[in-house]
């Protein structure tokens, strides 16, 4: 029998990430393809233009085509972008059972009840639904509610939401690049589901995304999601900053990043420290001033520091997670970045490690793969399973598909 495939996207603002993974029978996990590509059509996330996106999601596909010895496989989508948020909502069901014992069908309509009490916008949808707490008449149950017995049963549960319009926008471009889409997860889960223990998960941790043109976090607590958001700064516009700083053109101030650019303490040349000058080790390509670049990511980066604090101290989180910060995406290869965070937020701190996969692994290791290989796990745990990951979009996704497609 051949071994299991699926497709994860990452749907990035600056590139699209593909990777192809592959189950062994033996609960192992290969990476059998990976394909990048620059995007084109989105804002912040979001797709805006969804010819420009359908092209460069065909390039992702064919590249990824040529890598990769995929046989079958679903293809699974990453949502990620402004737009993305969470809510919690409660829902209170009487036990069916005469002899009161609770049923998965109870968690089930609790699940549903809290649903329909979710004060939700109109033109949201729901990406996951994550029950987080049971309560049997009135008292928090800590473990697995089935088989304990009671007259109501409550479920707490965590929505992980998007504007139908982006949703939309997703499915239509994979429909116009002739892609056929299985499901759809969102990035921050599938980050989560890439780079975060158990044990991480249990004691409280959050995973850092730094993008392009936007930052997402998200938060788990004894083992679930405890809050997410997603902020509209990435390292893109650190780059904006630096074109400016130096009035140079956006790619030469790209370059300038990724060569030259640091967080790092005592990163600072001997020389300049002394003098305060630049001196000829502070220049970097002849012209530029490493001090000055120094200086223009960290004004922006504080920036991204200081709403994820607010955030924190919004959830009332703040320096109170023992698993600490996961930094990830591809802001996070700027050097010194885990000491910085470190400092900034007073915890914990490690770069994203992506762990137990075999193949071609190499090809994953940068950070900024953390969110298209979680969606492909996603696609591998479902498959497995035979469940919807978290709660996943299954009906909407075919709700949406009968309404648009013919
Ligand atoms: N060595 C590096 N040092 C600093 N920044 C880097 C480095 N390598 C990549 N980056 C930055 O990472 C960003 C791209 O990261 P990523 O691929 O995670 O973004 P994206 O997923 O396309 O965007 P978004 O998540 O915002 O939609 C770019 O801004 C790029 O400049
Ligand atoms: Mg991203």
């Amino acid at each position: 029998m051949r071994n299991y495939g699926a497709i994860g996207i990452d749907f990035g603002t600056e590139s699209i990430k593909a990777v192809a993974l592959e189950a062994g029978t033996d609960g192992s996990v290969k990476v059998v393809g990976t394909s990048a590509a620059l995007s084109e059509g989105l804002r912040k996330g979001v797709i805006v233009d969804i010819d420009a996106a359908a092209k460069s999601l065909s390039h992702a596909i064919e590249a990824l085509k040529k890598s990769a010895d995929i046989g079958s496989g679903n293809i699974y989508a990453g949502i990620g972008g402004v737009g993305l948020s969470f809510q919690k909502s409660k829902g209170l069901v009487a036990v069916s059972r005469a002899d009161g014992e609770v049923s998965k069908e109870d968690l089930k309509r609790a699940v549903s009840a809290s649903e329909s009490n979710l004060v939700r916008a109109q033109n949201r949808e729901i990406l996951h639904s994550i029950p987080i707490s049971y309560k049997i008449d009135n008292e928090t149950v800590t473990h697995d509610p089935i088989g304990l017995s009671g007259i109501k049963l409550e479920a707490e549960t965590f929505f992980v939401t998007v504007f139908a319009q982006h949703f939309k926008g997703l499915l239509k471009t994979f429909d116009e690049a002739g892609v056929s889409l299985e499901d759809a997860v969102s990035l921050p889960m599938a980050s989560a589901q890439a780079l975060l223990s158990k044990r991480e998960k249990e004691v409280g941790v959050m995973v850092l995304d730094i993008g392009s043109s936007t930052t997402s976090l998200i938060i788990f607590e004894e083992n679930y999601p405890y809050s997410l958001e997603i902020l509209p700064i990435g390292s893109g516009h650190i780059t904006n900053d630096i074109a400016v700083g130096f009035q140079i053109p956006i790619e030469e101030a790209e370059k300038l990043k990724v060569n030259y650019g640091t967080v790092e303490k005592n990163s600072e040349t001997p020389a300049t420290k002394r003098t305060g000058k630049n001196s000829a080790d502070d220049i970097v390509y002849g012209h530029y001033s490493k001090k000055k670049l120094t200086n223009i990511i960290e004004d922006r980066l504080s920036d991204i520091f200081e709403l994820t604090e607010k955030h924190l101290k919004k959830v009332g989180r703040e320096g109170l997670l023992p698993g600490g910060v996961v930094v990830t995406g591809g802001g996070s290869n700027l050097p010194g970045i885990t000491e910085y965070t470190r400092e900034h937020l007073k915890l914990p701190a490690r770069l994203a490690e992506i762990h137990n996969l075999g193949g071609m692994r190499e090809k994953v290791k940068n950070p900024a793969w953390a969110g298209a290989v979680g969606v492909a796990l996603i696609a591998l745990e479902n498959h497995t399973n035979g469940g919807a990951f978290a709660g996943g979009t299954k009906g909407t996704l075919m709700r949406w598909l009968r309404a648009f497609l013919p």
